[in-house]
């Protein structure tokens, strides 16, 4: 039961969107296992809906033993037991869809779990057509500059097997054995898996890990031509067969190794924004907005098409791979003194707790990312500021269930205790009677109320992601970051100030406008409008955003 997709009609709709990461099994436990399912995401549609959200990004939900959330496939084509079946997939796209709402899944490309019949067959028969699918070595010598990612829990990217009698290759987990793209077969099987799910109604994927499909002697085995022409020719057969599904990268590298993924519009539509993410956290900690700015700058606009995904929280640490030495140390000083959070030298932390749970810092960064040129990506629970479990594993710390309710488990499952998928949060600051939606979608100054007006009133006022005419305004003073943005008839301006001292400034506005009225929105501001230019004065460490529009001539 595919139902026909709303992005067939309208290929750029991700630009004027605002996408929603999903923990499936964190998210809402409908039938009442302990463990979140696909039914419990399409109970909660009407919740996300009113939150104005555009699409869903779901993590893993194919078979999988959950060593590593759904990222260790055991099997592409069927959804995981514990979350449901292909139907009750087929249920989730097609009421989402009648919401306007799209599906985007997660397409992991680079390895499958240790468990994978394919890799179970390989690693028996030397002879097995498998064999070719996985990397061998017998002296687990190649490719020895490939960095090893999770560094906490691997100490090298090849790991000997008994039964294969030689080493295999994997860029993370060891139980994560990494595919050959120089198979043939391999590069196909994976055009089949994106292809089947789009048949189901996907309206796209976040791609997982995608600098590390090929390897090659001598160098860093990340980002090779190789990898974009796979891409390329994903995003080609989903351009011809699912018209308007998109491809988003997950690439987390330096501003030169990224921007490519773009390809000139014929690659990815969106790249996560990894190297801009550490610096809104810096820039905050810091008082000064300098380092975004000069990322900015160095990264916008984006080729024709595409657009940026800003994010600042996901299901995995805060990564500071993108930052140098001293760039890390203040980053960990800043946010990362409880030791228990640091991680492969990133931070496990949820948005909230990293700012302190102070609700006007998170709505600052998240007003920042829901106003740049692109599209912004929430993670589940950050709208009400929901905390993490820094005692848990990994990074299930920040992908406890989500709290729906005061209730026992946040109302995000009827089991008992101890058949949660993940113990809720327990900190009394942010556990679920502390923290819920129930509570704040009542409350209209909670922070689920502000994020609601915010995403609407981005809305309300379309601006043009693509070929953005992205101006700063003159004469901002050292803590302000600001900005207008092109919408056609109406222009937004956004005003950051970052520092904790009061600031003024002024924005010109286009003399296409003139007459222009000023219509103010989310945030606060004292302002005047005289001559064509908006001149502000803003408290420290607060937002304003406004509209202009030609008034009556
Ligand atoms: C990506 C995912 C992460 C996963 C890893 C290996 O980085 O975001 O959660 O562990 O890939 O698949």
């Amino acid at each position: 039961m595919a139902s026909r997709s709303p992005s067939q009609r309208n290929a750029h709709w991700f630009r004027s969107t605002v996408v929603y990461e999903v923990v499936p099994r964190s998210f809402r436990d409908a039938n009442g296992d302990g463990v979140g399912d696909l039914a419990g995401v399409t109970e909660k549609l009407d919740y996300l809906a009113d939150l104005g959200i555009g699409a869903i990004w779901l993590l893993p939900f194919y078979r999988s033993p959950w060593r590593d959330e759904g990222y260790d496939i055991a099997d592409h084509y069927t959804v995981d037991p514990s979350l449901g079946t292909v139907a009750d997939l087929d249920r989730l796209v097609h009421e989402a869809h009648a919401r306007s709402i799209r599906v985007l899944g997660d397409l992991v490309t680079n390895h499958v779990s240790l468990e994978h019949p394919w890799f179970q067959e390989a690693r028996r028969d030397r002879a097995s057509p498998y064999r070719s699918w996985f990397l061998w070595s017998d002296t687990a010598k190649e490719f020895s500059r490939s960095r090893v990612i999770f560094r906490d829990f691997e100490r090298a990217n090849w790991t000997w097997d008994d039964v294969a009698g030689q080493y295999y290759f994997h860029r993370f987990y060891a139980f994560q054995p990494d595919l050959n793209y120089d198979s043939p077969e391999v590069h196909a099987e994976m055009l089949r898996v994106a292809r089947f799910w789009l048949g189901h109604g996907l309206d796209g994927y976040r791609c997982d890990a995608v600098p590390y499909l090929y390897k090659r002697e001598g160098t860093r085995c990340q980002s090779l031509p190789e990898v974009h022409r796979f891409f390329r020719e994903l995003r080609a057969m989903m351009d011809a067969e699912f018209p308007g599904s998109v491809l988003v990268a997950e690439a987390n590298q330096s501003v030169p190794e990224t921007v490519p993924y773009f390809g000139d519009g014929h690659e990815f539509q969106m790249v996560m924004h990894f190297p801009l993410m550490p610096n809104l956290f810096l820039a905050w900690g810091e008082g000064d907005p300098r380092r975004v700015r000069h990322v900015l700058r160095a990264t916008l606009p984006t080729p024709n098409g595409s657009a940026w995904a800003y994010f600042l929280r996901n299901h995995d640490e805060v990564t500071l791979e993108q930052t140098s030495d001293d760039e890390r140390e203040m980053f960990l000083w800043l946010y990362g003194r409880d030791d228990r959070t640091v991680i492969n030298g990133g931070i496990r932390r949820r948005l909230a707790p990293m700012l302190d749970g102070d609700d006007a810092s998170v709505l600052f960064l998240t007003a920042l990312v829901l106003s740049l040129p692109g599209t912004p990506f929430l993670y589940y629970g950050d709208e009400i500021g929901m905390g993490d479990r820094p005692d848990i594993a990994d990074r299930d710390g920040v992908r406890t269930p989500m709290q729906w309710t005061s209730g026992p488990s946040g109302g995000f499952s009827t089991s008992t205790p101890d058949r949660l998928v993940r113990p809720p949060v327990i900190d009394p600051k942010y556990a679920p009677d502390a923290r819920n939606v129930a509570d704040q979608a009542s409350r209209p100054g909670s922070l689920l109320s502000q994020v609601r007006r915010l995403i609407a009133w981005r809305k309300a006022h379309p601006a043009e992601a693509v070929g953005d005419d992205f101006s700063r305004s003159n004469g901002e003073g050292p803590g302000v970051l600001a900005f207008s943005r092109n919408g056609g008839s109406t222009r937004t301006l956004h005003i950051y100030n970052f520092s904790r001292d009061a600031a003024s400034g002024s924005l010109r506005l286009p003399r296409a406008l003139e007459p222009a009225v000023l219509e103010p929105g989310p945030g606060e501001a004292s302002w005047t409008l005289a001559e064509g230019r908006l001149s502000y004065r803003i408290q420290g460490r607060s937002f304003a955003w406004f509209a202009a529009s030609t008034g009556p001539k």
